[in-house]
């Protein structure tokens, strides 16, 4: 069974992928799956410099997923550098680093340091973390803004060879304007969907449940959602969509191939159950051989209509 996916320069053994900030910088996986099994890995977002982040609490549990509002807390790009890629370096899977910048000169100056480790191999640029503002648009969003996302690929596509795979967000009024503009600007994927902007309130006290007061919604409640704007995404564009959204099971999964995606990612998923991905992959190779389709690539876009 031919399971091979390619993205841009990478080529995935596999097309089942650890989403960015589930998973940390591989390290937190690695006593619960043998991550060299999957087909990738993304890492937690990183920014220039170190990011606190938000106030907790920053993770509540709703009937449908998790709201989150992390903030972008990490320890920046040094950090990433000198601690969190040794462990990195020595997987034999392509590892993809997520970057975020406060205006367009972080996001490249992001790249171009990174591009000069060799274990980096493509780029996940989140355009649409709904925990932070950026200052090169109005919009709450980069993604929502399609001259931003545009300028912004753009210069990353001059400033680095890796794949570049542009993370867009749910929240737009219309998804397949953005996948374009991405396209355009040089992106080598999409990646979608981030979460979706939400709120809870805690009606003792009235005060917002989270400490960042808004977060973001991931989880089974999100996957409609995600799937339509993985189809709707890949009817706009002629690079690869990857999908993410609520993916618990290997059949979630397959509805995100069957809309488009040429891989996928498993993020809230793995705070349930950290072996999931493995098991999903399993099932995605049940399925095919059950339906007696012999490549991944051969159920992508499969939607009958
Ligand atoms: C706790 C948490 C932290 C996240 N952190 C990031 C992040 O740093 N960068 C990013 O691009 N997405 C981040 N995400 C979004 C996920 O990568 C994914 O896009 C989203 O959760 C939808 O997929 P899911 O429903 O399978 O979780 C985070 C999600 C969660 C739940």
């Amino acid at each position: 069974m031919d399971l091979k996916i390619k993205i841009g320069k990478l080529k995935l053994e596999n097309p089942v992928i650890l989403a960015s900030g589930t998973a940390g910088f591989g390290k937190e996986m690695k006593d619960f799956i043998d991550i060299n099994k999957l087909g990738a890995i993304v890492t937690k977002t990183i920014t220039l410099n170190k990011r606190k982040g938000n106030p907790p609490p920053r993770v509540i549990e709703t009937p449908g997923g998790l709201l989150n509002s992390i903030g972008l807390d990490n320890g920046g790009l040094k950090d990433f550098m000198f601690e969190k890629i040794s462990f990195l370096e020595n997987l034999k899977i392509p590892v993809i680093v997520s970057i975020a910048g406060d205006t367009i000169d972080e996001f490249v100056e992001l790249a171009r340091e990174l591009s000069k480790a060799r274990c980096i191999r493509a780029i996940e640029i989140n355009l649409s973390c709904p925990n932070i503002r950026h200052k090169n648009t109005k919009f709450p969003l980069l993604a929502q803004d399609r001259r931003a996302v545009e300028k912004i690929i753009s210069r990353l596509r001059k400033t680095t060879t890796n794949t570049l795979i542009a993370k867009l967000s749910p929240n737009v009024a219309d998804i397949k304007e953005i996948a374009k503009a991405a396209e355009h600007a040089g992106a080598d994927a999409i990646s979608l969907i981030n979460t979706y902007p939400g709120m809870l309130v805690d009606i003792n006290t009235m005060k917002p449940k989270l400490g960042g007061v808004t977060g973001g919604l991931s989880g089974p409640s999100v996957k409609p959602l995600a799937l339509k704007c993985v189809r709707d995404a890949y009817n706009a564009v002629n690079i690869p969509v990857i999908g993410m959204g609520g993916i618990m099971d290997a059949r979630d999964a397959v509805e995100f191939f069957i809309c488009g995606a040429s891989a996928i990612q498993i993020g809230t998923a793995n705070f349930v159950n950290p072996g999931v991905s493995l098991e999903i992959l399993e099932g995605i190779k049940e399925y095919l051989k059950k339906k007696k389709i012999k490549a991944i690539k051969n159920l992508i876009g499969k939607l009958k209509i």
